[in-house]
């Protein structure tokens, strides 16, 4: 029997890491729950991401996974204990395989993580890459998230905002370092551009090539090899906005989508 993966995240960034999931185990059932009601979750309080993130990993587990993935990095940074003690089922965050991929490739043991302001502001990148050994900094980029959403992936003013901060942190402390970690789920969409900004020597990790690499370590493989399975959508906002968004950010059209409210 293929396994149900249930995949969380606070809107439509997640499906970056599911298009990654689906590319290595294609045969899996997947139930994606997009939290887009509380979007963005990268500005707020562990407290308000802890609450959100429990509901909605519980309304995953009602509905039959077998394993959960925090696809969301600030949900992951702020609430994964908090998520893993909610729910019976094996959960994965993005954040240890992110930094596990970073910590096996990098020579100079120095690494940039660009992620959200809540994820930084915790410091899960920094402890999960200091007990492997590196040392990190850690780069909040808030405005990348609004210009992805706008579609503005190779646009001149995402490419300027990105200049700012690469060159900032670059030129600056992290002089040395020869990775950057995309520890944001909207990253991925803005690699190329970003593969042109940050320095040549500079490799780029992506947590959703990771985590999904992580997934299949700790599944079977063999039983998410097939026929394509069955993917369902959940949101807590528009679907008609998730059907457009996330399209984009899945790579494909998204045909089941159902509203849910996980504040009743
Ligand atoms: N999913 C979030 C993350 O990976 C980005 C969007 C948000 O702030 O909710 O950190």
């Amino acid at each position: 029997m293929p396994p149900v993966i249930g995949v969380f995240d606070s809107g439509f960034g997640g499906l970056t890491v599911l298009r990654e999931l689906r590319q290595a185990l294609p045969a899996a059932d997947y139930l994606y729950f997009g939290d887009t009601a509380h979007l963005p979750y990268g500005a707020k309080s562990v407290r308000t991401v802890a609450k959100y993130a429990i509901s909605a990993a519980h309304f995953l587990e009602e509905h039959g996974i077998e394993m959960l993935v925090v696809a969301c990095n600030t949900a992951t940074a702020l609430a994964f204990e908090d998520i893993r003690s909610a729910v019976k089922v094996p959960v994965v965050g993005v954040i240890e395989p992110g930094a596990e991929r970073a910590a096996a490739i990098s020579k100079t043991r120095k690494v940039v993580v660009a992620a959200t302001e809540a994820t930084v502001a915790s410091h899960a990148y920094q402890r999960a890459l200091e007990q492997r050994g590196m040392q990190a900094t850690e780069k909040a980029c808030p405005l990348f998230v609004p210009l992805v959403e706008e579609g503005w992936v190779e646009h001149r003013v995402t490419e300027e905002v990105a200049h700012i901060y690469m060159d900032e942190v670059f030129q600056d402390g992290a002089r040395d370092a020869d990775v950057l970690v995309l520890g944001c789920t909207h990253y991925p969409l803005i690699r190329p551009l970003l593969r042109r900004v940050v320095p040549q020597s500079v490799e780029i990790v992506d947590s959703a090539e990771s985590t999904a690499a992580k997934v299949v370590e700790l599944l079977d493989a063999d039983r998410g090899q097939g026929a394509p399975g069955d993917l369902r959508c959940y949101a807590t906002d528009s679907v008609e906005k998730f059907r457009r968004l996330g399209s984009k950010f899945l790579g494909c059209p998204i045909q089941k989508i159902e509203l849910v409210d996980i504040e009743k």
